[in-house]
Order: C-alpha cells, then sequence, then structure tokens
C-alpha cells in the first residue's frame, strides 16, 4: 500500500449511500487483516468482527459522539486482550484497516464508545476480549457539500452541512519539539538532514484522525531519537486518547519506514523533561 497517499486522502466521512459493499471487497478486507495487517505489538490477541447496517440500530445510544451515531452500510468492530499498551496496539492497528479500506476505495469515520459490555450485549458478541475500536465504513455521499462537525466539546458538537469544509489540523512545526518540550530551535536543520523524510513522517503524524480532533499529542525529536508524548487534554478520555495515540503513532511508523528502515518502539521511554501533565508514551531510534 502506498501510505503517504492514502495517509492524504483519508478523511473522516459521516454520510454513506445505501449502497452494498460488495461481498469480494469484504473478502478482501478479512483477508488482509488475517495475513499483513500491521500490529504494534503482535503479542497481544486481537478479533475483527464485521457487522452490517442493522449494527446502526443496535448501537444507538452505545457509541458515536454524545451518542450520535454515524450511521453506515457496514461497521468494524475490534476486540482486544488485556495488555497495558491494548488500545495504543488497537489504534495502531485499526488505523492500518483504515487505510486499506481506503485503499479499496471505501470512506470511513472511527467511532467512539464508552462500555465494552454494553457494545458487546448490543451486538450479541460473545468473547473473553473486550471491545477496543469502532469504524464505520462504506461508500460515502458524493457531494461538494460535506457534513461538517463543529466540535466544541464532546456534548456540544454541531452536525450542519457546510462547503468545502475541511477541519484544521496541526502543523507539523506545531506537532514537532527539538531537545527538549517547547523548543524549535535546531528543528529545521534536523528535518533537513533527514531530507525531508522525516518532515513527511510528521507530516502524515499531522494528518492522523484523532478524538474530537484534539490531537493532544507530539513529538520530541533530539539527534537520533523520537519520543511520542501525551499532552494533556481536558477533553481527554483513557481508550480515546490511547486510541488516537496508537493512530499517530501508525502514520509516523509507515511512513518514516520508508527510510529509516523497520521502527523498534519502547514503551518504557526514560524519563524525558517534560513538562507538568505530559507523558513520553514510546520512543525509537531514527
Ligand atoms: C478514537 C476516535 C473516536 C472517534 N469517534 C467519533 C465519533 O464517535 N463520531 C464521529 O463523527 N467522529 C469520530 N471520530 C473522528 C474524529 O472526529 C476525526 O478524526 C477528527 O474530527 C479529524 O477529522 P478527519 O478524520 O477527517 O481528519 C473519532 C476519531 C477517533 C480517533
Amino acid at each position: 500500500m502506498n501510505y503517504a497517499a492514502l495517509i492524504q486522502n483519508r478523511k473522516s466521512v459521516r454520510e454513506f449511500q445505501n449502497k452494498v459493499v460488495p461481498f469480494q471487497l469484504l473478502e478482501q478486507v478479512k483477508t488482509y487483516y488475517r495475513k499483513s495487517a500491521r500490529h504494534l505489538i503482535p503479542e497481544i490477541g486481537t478479533e475483527l468482527y464485521f457487522f452490517g447496517t442493522d449494527a446502526r440500530e443496535a448501537l444507538e445510544g452505545a457509541a458515536g459522539y454524545h451518542k450520535f451515531l454515524v450511521g453506515a452500510p457496514q461497521y468494524l468492530v475490534l476486540l482486544t486482550g488485556e495488555h497495558p499498551q491494548a488500545y495504543l496496539n488497537a489504534g495502531f492497528l485499526m488505523e492500518d484497516m483504515v487505510l486499506k479500506l481506503t485503499d479499496l476505495g471505501l470512506d470511513s469515520c472511527w467511532v467512539t464508545f464508552a462500555d465494552s459490555e454494553q457494545v458487546k450485549d448490543a451486538l450479541g458478541i460473545e468473547s473473553e476480549l473486550k471491545i477496543a475500536a469502532i469504524v464505520a465504513f462504506g461508500y460515502g455521499v458524493k457531494t461538494t457539500r460535506r457534513l461538517r462537525l463543529n466540535i466544541k466539546s464532546m456534548s456540544n458538537i454541531d452536525i450542519q452541512a457546510k462547503r468545502h469544509y475541511f477541519e484544521p489540523k496541526r502543523s507539523v512545526s506545531d506537532l514537532a519539539h527539538w531537545g527538549t518540550w517547547g523548543s524549535r530551535d535546531g528543528l529545521d536543520k534536523a528535518i533537513g538532514f533527514y531530507d525531508d523524510m522525516l518532515w513527511e513522517a510528521l507530516y502524515a503524524a499531522s494528518l492522523a484522525p484523532s478524538y474530537l480532533n484534539r490531537q493532544a499529542y507530539g513529538f520530541l525529536l533530539d539527534t537520533g531519537s523520537v519520543t511520542l508524548v501525551a499532552r494533556p487534554d481536558d477533553y481527554s478520555v483513557p481508550i480515546d486518547e490511547a486510541l488516537s495515540l496508537g493512530i499517530v503513532l501508525h502514520h509516523f511508523t509507515v511512513t518514516a519506514e520508508n527510510w529509516a528502515g523497520k521502527l523498534s518502539w519502547s514503551f518504557e521511554p526514560e524519563s524525558a523533561q517534560l513538562p507538568e501533565g505530559h507523558r513520553a508514551i514510546a520512543t525509537a531510534a531514527i
């Protein structure tokens, strides 16, 4: 898959056509999950379930921003085993599936949930594993009018159609820090040293979907290393925060691996000097 192109093409789609996703495409998604999907921590057990449009009614009230469920012809539901990095891994793996959907010409949107047992009951899932992530998908409505989510907070979201609306994202220079948190001195030189490839990885990270579009993270770079840092966020919910961190780690990793070779993340990063409330999540050598 051409990850860089897929990452640039993906956006959250919340309005779907009544068009059925062909059986052959669903089979391709299943095969991809079984054989090729990228895992962050392969030893964490996961299961992927597929649901049709009936799931919409079942999930009503159990999933979606302020219980507003994205109605779609299909849903992917990922389950995970227990592990300290279970949701980081789930975010990484499910984003890989989202980009596979994009590759197959399908549109999608992540869907939040609060209570694993409530979702399992609603969907009739019998498993020891816990619900980790939900994604709605299908063929988006083709229009220049886009469904705008004006996200103020979890309980204050306006949904309205607006022309050519693209949600603003944080820029590369806003996401990246050099040497110490908050410092950008030397960042341009460092990016130049990596022949703009580091910029591409950071750019891919800047396009990552995140819970409420909060992008509550940043990258602390230093000679030969990169650390993903979680920023404190008032709207943060632990599962969605960890999923968003896994997603951004995915975008950075798959793009950086084009030039840095396989990135090996350590999840017990040495405590870098960070401002209060910030947490180092993962470190890798580059
Ligand atoms: C963990 C997670 C949960 C999300 N839940 C919802 C949701 O319930 N409803 C929704 O409309 N969008 C949801 N989103 C999508 C985000 O709002 C979206 O990624 C963000 O606004 C940025 O827009 P983009 O994906 O088009 O780049 C979720 C995203 C993530 C990562």
